[in-house]
Formats: structure tokens, C-alpha cells, sequence
């Protein structure tokens, strides 16, 4: 994070034309660690030039991998080389999904440190079904000052029944699972889709995996994973960003490249809304030009509307016609941006994990500071939606999951730019 940066987004300016959206962040982080269990050299295409991807390239070159890497193009891991375990203080800091290393490196050589990750600060995120998962396995695994120790002799296939559906829990267990011994079985498994593309992934790898996608994911050990050439689908909180963009400044938008039926939750609720939305093969137009209506929302696990659009969402509804209410039912703390759009006119109440959101006429611009990733797309929102111009600190956080973010809203007709060495 620079601390030393900020956007400025002058709002009022429709949004019109067409867009590309980036491979998935949250495929991708999984999917690159996955590259360890190999026995030969990967290549993974579509990956977005981000910063958790970068920081990905730095902790597989820590191991000792051999990474070749064009941002926005490809990847290309040789893991033989790689005979490391830990992974950096620092490197586990610069994103959450560090702790994907602790699945894949169990996997590939029976042992993992990984300091405790950083991340967005969304609440308090424990990672105790991930050890119970890997416990399961027959790994031992604890927390010591700090660092997630994990260590087994011989992973066995088991089952593995989560509390709750946790996409990192299930990401781990399939990374730690897949050379296991014997067969291992995850009961109430997350279902996004990059749980479905991981398993995609290592399947090309060689892997047996079946059941992705819905609650009960099979496992079948095998000895080897071989090489394989695979490309990351598309990113599916970009895309609903850029539907949100759309709609907030009552554009016409054709996202291109991405997989409408994991948008079903968001577009059921821009129609709701009155906005107009339509599906192609591998794109969506956003039409909005009337008013817009109050909707409610609860966040939900996949197929249901998910937290990662909740933010900037929430931003679209301060200006809809009447009362939404939103229930955050995922994480604890992700309101945070609703503190900084209330500066800016919008009338908003929270209790706990509950916002009720009366829609305002406007928002005027005000200086604003991003808080985690997904508060930082709200915040850019709200800048498009303001009369003025507004700023947005800490636009790094954003960096960490949206490809060129200023360029593509310019592309779209944006007034958007950054400033930098403040
Ligand atoms: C993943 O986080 C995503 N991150 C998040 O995206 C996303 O918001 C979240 O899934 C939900 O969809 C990545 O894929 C890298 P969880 P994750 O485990 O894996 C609790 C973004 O903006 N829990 O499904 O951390 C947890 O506290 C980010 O792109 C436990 O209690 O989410 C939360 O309340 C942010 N114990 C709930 O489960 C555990 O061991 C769901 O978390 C694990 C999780």
C-alpha cells in the first residue's frame, strides 16, 4: 500500500461503449499455488495483472520456483526447482490468499509455515475449518506466534465436514487432498466458481475431482500431477462491478468476455431495480436511463448475491428511489465504506450487520479513504454517481483485485486519473 496516492473521478459522465473484463482474482490465487503440486511445468493464461498476483509471482520465486511471467498475458511455473516451505513474513502480509501456499505446499512436500495472512480487513477471519480440514487429512496443525505450522508424514483421504461453506477452507482441503492417500470427501463445500475452476485446473493436472460446484466434492488421491496449459475464467465481481458502473450513471454497457450465468444474483437485482440487462453467449449489456428503485439485499454464499458486490452495490442504491435494506450475512465488518458515502449526502444507518440506505437525490463529491478492496470499487462508484470532484486515498487497495481500473472506466468514457507522490 503507497498511502501516497489518490484517484480523482469526476462524476456525472455516462458510461458508454464496450469493455473487456480480466481473468479472476479469486481463481487465480488458488489456481497459481496449485502449480507446486506439479511434477512438470505449468502454464496459466488469463491471469489479471494485479497486485495479489504479483505478490503470488514473488512467494513461488521465494520456494525457489521458477516463474516466468508477462503481466496480463501468462504464467509459466517450473515447481521442480522448488524445495522451500516457508513463505515470508512479508510476502504472507501483501494478500489474503497466502494461505493457499499451506494446502499446496502440504500437498507437494508434506510441510508449510505461512505467517498468518493479511488481506482486506473485513471482520475477523479465522481460519480453524482449514486446519480441521487438514487435521482431517491426518496433518498436524497449529498456529505458533504467528506462523501456520502444518506437517504430515502421509496425507490420507477422509471426509471433511465444514461448519460453515468456506471458500478458502474448501480451496485449501482440494489442494491438500488431491495427492492424498485414498479418497477424501468435502461435505458442505463452497460452490463459487473458482472453487469449479480450480477443480477444472488440477483436473487438467491429472487430478480426480468431481463434485465441484455443488455441496459434496470427491476427492481421489493420485501419486502424480503432470504439467498442463490451462486459462483462468473470467472475473466475476469485475464484471458485476462494471454492470454497477454502468448502471450508476445511467450508461449503456456491453461487458465482453464474461460468463453471465454467474451474474444471475446481481442482474435479478439490477432488473429489479429498473435497470434493463441482457445476457449474450459470453456477454452482458447494462442499459439503464429512468429512475431507479429501492431493492434489499442479502448477502449469501454462490448462487446468492455475494458480499464481494455488496459494496459497491450499496453505493448504486444511495441514489435508488425509496429504502433498501442490505443484511451482510458473510463478514462482519463491510460497511466501512458506507461511513465515507454518507460524507458525500447519502443517508445511511447501521446496526451490526445490517445497513438501511433512504435514497438521496445526489451525492456530492467529497475526499474519501478506501478501506479494503471492495470499499474502494464502492467508493469509485460513488465517485462516478457525485456532482464534483472526488477523491479516493489508498486507491492500492483497489490495485490488489481490479486490472487497469481507470483505464477501462476511461475507455467507457470515465473522467478518472491518478495522482501519485502526494
Ligand atoms: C473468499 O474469502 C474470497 N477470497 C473473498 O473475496 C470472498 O468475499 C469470500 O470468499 C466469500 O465469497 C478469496 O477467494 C481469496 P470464506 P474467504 O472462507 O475464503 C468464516 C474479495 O473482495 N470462516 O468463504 O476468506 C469467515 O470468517 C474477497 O475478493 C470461518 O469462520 O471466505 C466468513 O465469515 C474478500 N472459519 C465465512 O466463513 C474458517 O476457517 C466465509 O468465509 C473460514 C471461514
Amino acid at each position: 500500500m503507497t498511502g501516497k496516492e489518490r484517484m480523482l473521478i469526476t462524476g456525472g459522465r455516462t458510461l458508454e461503449g464496450q469493455v473487456r473484463v480480466s481473468g479472476g482474482k479469486n481463481t487465480a490465487v488458488a489456481v497459481i499455488p496449485a502449480t507446486l503440486l506439479s511434477d512438470d511445468v505449468c502454464t496459466i493464461e488469463n491471469l489479471p495483472d494485479i497486485e495479489d498476483v504479483h505478490a503470488l509471482v514473488d512467494i513461488l520465486r521465494e520456494l525457489g520456483a521458477k516463474v516466468d511471467y508477462e503481466p496480463g498475458r501468462f504464467m509459466t511455473v517450473d515447481p521442480r526447482p522448488a524445495e522451500g516451505y516457508e513463505v515470508s513474513y512479508h510476502n504472507a502480509q501483501r494478500l489474503r490468499a497466502s494461505y493457499y501456499l499451506l494446502g499446496a505446499l502440504l500437498g507437494r512436500c508434506g510441510k508449510a509455515h505461512v505467517p498468518t495472512p493479511g488481506g482486506c480487513e473485513i471482520g475477523s477471519r479465522p481460519v480453524d475449518q482449514h486446519l480441521k480440514g487438514f487435521r482431517a487429512l491426518g496433518a498436524e496443525a497449529d498456529e505458533v506466534g504467528g506462523i501456520i505450522k502444518v506437517e504430515a508424514g502421509q496425507l490420507t483421504g477422509s471426509g471433511v465436514f465444514f461448519d460453515i461453506s468456506t471458500v478458502g477452507g474448501t480451496v485449501n482441503v482440494m489442494l491438500a487432498a488431491v495427492k492424498a492417500k485414498g479418497t477424501t470427501i468435502i461435505y458442505n463445500a463452497a460452490k463459487e466458481p473458482h472453487i469449479v475452476d480450480l477443480a477444472n485446473a488440477l483436473n487438467s493436472m491429472g487430478a480426480h475431482i468431481k463434485g465441484a460446484g455443488t455441496d459434496t466434492i470427491r476427492i481421489r488421491g493420485v501419486q502424480n500431477l503432470h504439467g498442463t496449459n490451462y486459462a483462468v475464467i473470467p472475473d466475476q465481481i469485475e464484471t458485476g462491478t462494471l454492470m454497477i458502473a454502468a448502471a450508476a450513471t445511467h450508461g449503456d454497457v456491453v461487458i465482453n468476455g464474461c460468463i453471465p450465468t454467474h451474474m444471475d444474483a446481481l442482474s435479478a437485482k439490477l432488473l429489479e431495480m429498473g435497470v434493463m440487462v441482457t445476457d449474450y453467449d459470453d456477454a452482458i449489456r447494462v442499459h439503464s436511463t429512468g429512475m431507479h428503485r429501492a431493492v434489499n439485499i442479502k448477502t449469501q454464499v454462490y448462487p446468492g448475491f455475494p458480499t464481494d458486490l455488496q459494496q459497491p452495490m450499496s453505493a448504486l442504491l444511495t441514489t435508488a428511489h425509496g429504502t433498501s435494506i442490505i443484511q451482510e450475512t458473510i463478514f462482519e465488518q463491510r460497511f466501512r465504506h458506507l461511513d465515507e458515502i454518507r460524507r458525500m449526502g447519502a443517508h445511511v444507518r447501521v446496526a451490526d450487520r445490517i445497513a438501511i440506505i433512504e435514497g438521496v437525490n445526489e451525492l456530492y463529491s467529497a475526499p474519501l479513504t478506501a478501506s479494503d478492496l471492495r470499499a474502494g470499487a464502492a467508493l469509485v462508484i460513488a465517485g462516478l454517481m457525485a456532482r464534483g470532484t472526488t477523491e479516493v486515498y489508498e486507491p492500492g487497495y483497489i490495485d490488489r483485485g481490479y486490472e487497469h481500473i481507470e483505464e477501462k472506466l476511461r475507455s467507457l468514457g470515465a473522467e478518472i486519473s491518478r495522482e501519485t507522490g502526494l
